[in-house]
């Protein structure tokens, strides 16, 4: 198949006036479609369930998005059963097919950009350039796999020994269950769903309850590019109702999930089981969170390292596994990146991602009223543990879930230095010394992302060896993994270090085989 070279989506240009324009009408657009109901969609069918999803704005929770099925185990026992089917013939396709499947899916994306960035920016309350950047990714995860589908389709090269051929080929492994978070509603759900897909699987997909209109969306581009019924199954529902029993049913192959630790490892025991009639030990492929650091030592550019870490920190609220939530500061230089990244954080503009003026948004609110309570607990936390250098209590959630951008300088034991927050929350620490920084920096049962900013040739290697994070980035910012450039995946308690967006994905979707003949 004949194809351009991989390139990363590129970024739309806020500066220009003719993007803005459409944006906005995107925005009106999808604005005037608010409130639709999205039921479940089983073998090409539509199916209506007992209860619903409400899905609200969380810069405005009394906007309600759209309504979606809420599953129950019934409509999750219909979904795994069409999957099953629906596996026989697509397990048969040729990877060319199911590759052309994705990158019309990418194209149909592209076409429908704004729009995809007006949804997310109604259900996931983001700013412009942080929806943009998502849609990016998820245009991305579609081209980068279709090309990863067509290099793997032959198997790769092995040795033999005389008089013999060996050949090692992969092939499809079943029914997968993708479940997925809400932070990047187009971009994670799109990349593991696309994935499991082009590689011959068929699937149950799940999204977060809380960006389940977002998640119809993707499934209706799947649907638009092509795939036939039954190969990709839309089971919204909440994870309480319908998780234990997608992961723990015999039909199902692998788990491919992406969110809170406390959920992938539940996922992990239970999949371990064994039941009646299971065929095969289940596969596993989850990514889970972070509490990511970034260590600024002395010899750093520190108007850099403080401009990186508040972008790092505080893009999309701060609700980034990828997330600067700890900044480890030498304490020669402590006082002056502290005044410069508070200097970046002050200049921040909290606001309405849906508003005429929301291309200047940077922070908009947290997504949801219990992600708001759970931030909101751990302010008060760090109030009592440590000195609050910028923040206001947060408001009244039925204004919109908002949260300031918060910085507390604390020791490194506090509690909101220690666990993951996932929202506009800062630890600030002084070291002693690198080596302090670097200890501190890896004294974290998590691995997701880290950074290092220095000039120090040394301190930069022992870094690349040491830093114990799955994406170790120097001298820049620690979210926004490209794919294919920016494999993504964590050590440690963030996950199976599965790399998404890298060459090691696909094969974790697929049985190897080997086929040795004598001759
Ligand atoms: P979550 O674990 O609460 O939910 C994730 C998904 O799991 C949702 O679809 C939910 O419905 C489902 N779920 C809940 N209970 C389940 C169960 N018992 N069985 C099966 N599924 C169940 O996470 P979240 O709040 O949606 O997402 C935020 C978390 O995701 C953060 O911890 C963040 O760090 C992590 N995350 C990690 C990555 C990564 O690549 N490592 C990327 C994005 C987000
Ligand atoms: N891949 C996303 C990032 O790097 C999570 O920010």
């Amino acid at each position: 198949m004949g194809l351009i070279p991989y390139k990363n989506e590129e970024y739309l240009d806020w500066s220009d006036e003719a993007n803005v324009a459409k944006m906005r009408a995107a925005l009106k657009d999808v604005g005037g479609r608010l409130g639709k109901s999205h039921p479940a969609i089983i073998g090409g069918k539509p199916i209506e369930t007992d209860g619903e999803i409400v899905s609200v704005n969380p810069a405005d929770p009394s906007q309600i998005v759209g309504r979606t099925a809420a599953a129950t185990e019934r409509e999750a026992d219909m979904a795994l059963d069409v999957a099953t089917g629906a596996f026989e013939h697509w397990s048969r396709t040729t990877p060319e097919s199911r590759a052309r499947i994705l990158l019309r899916a990418a194209a149909i994306m592209k076409r429908r950009r704004f729009e995809l960035l007006a949804w997310e920016v109604f259900e996931g309350g983001k700013p412009w350039n942080e929806a943009d950047a998502q849609v990016a990714e998820g245009i991305d995860f579609l081209e980068y796999y279709a090309r990863e589908m067509l290099r793997l389709k032959d198997g790769v090269e092995i040795y033999a020994i005389p008089g013999e051929e060996s050949r090692y080929s992969y092939q499809p492994m079943g029914v997968g269950v993708i479940i997925a978070p809400w932070n990047f509603p187009t971009a994670i759900l799109t990349g593991m769903s696309s994935a499991a897909i082009v590689t011959g699987n068929t699937i149950v997909m799940k999204p977060s309850e809380f960006t389940s209109v977002i998640g119809a969306v993707v499934a209706e581009i799947f649907e638009e590019a092509g795939l036939p019924e039954g190969v990709l199954n839309f089971l919204p529902g909440y994870g309480s109702d319908i998780g234990d029993y997608l992961v723990g049913d015999a039909r199902t192959r692998f788990i491919s999930f992406t969110g809170s630790m406390k959920t992938g490892l539940r996922i992990n025991e239970l999949a371990a089981r064994q039941i009646e009639n299971q065929r095969w030990v289940k596969r596993v492929i989850a990514e889970m969170g972070g509490k990511d650091a970034m260590v600024i030592d002395d010899s750093a550019d520190l108007d850099s390292a403080a401009a990186d870490i508040v972008k790092s920190a505080y893009g999309y609220s701060g609700q980034k596994c990828s997330a600067a939530s700890r900044a480890i500061l030498h304490a020669d230089v402590y006082d002056e990146v502290l005044g410069k990244v508070l200097e970046n954080a002050r200049a921040l503009k909290i606001g309405l991602p849906a508003e005429e003026d929301g291309a200047t948004v940077n922070v908009g609110p947290v997504i949801s009223e219990p992600q708001f309570e759970k931030v909101s607990g751990y302010v008060d936390a760090g109030k009592q543990e440590g000195d609050r250098v910028l923040g206001e209590d947060p408001g009244d959630p039925k204004n919109g879930y908002f949260v300031s951008p918060t910085i507390f300088a604390v020791e490194p034991d506090a509690k909101v230095a220690r666990e993951e927050i996932f929202g506009p929350v800062l630890s600030v620490i002084k070291a002693r010394d690198f080596d302090d920084a670097l200890r501190l920096a890896n004294d974290s049962p998590y691995g997701l992302t880290g950074g290092v900013y220095s000039k120090n040739r040394d301190h930069l290697e022992r870094a690349r060896r040491e830093f114990k994070a799955g994406n170790v980035y120097f001298n820049r910012g620690i979210t926004g993994a490209l794919v294919g450039v920016q494999p993504f995946g964590g050590f440690g308690m963030s996950g199976t270090d599965s790399k998404a967006g890298g060459p090691d994905y696909l094969p974790l979707h697929m049985l190897a085989r080997t086929v040795v003949e004598r001759f």
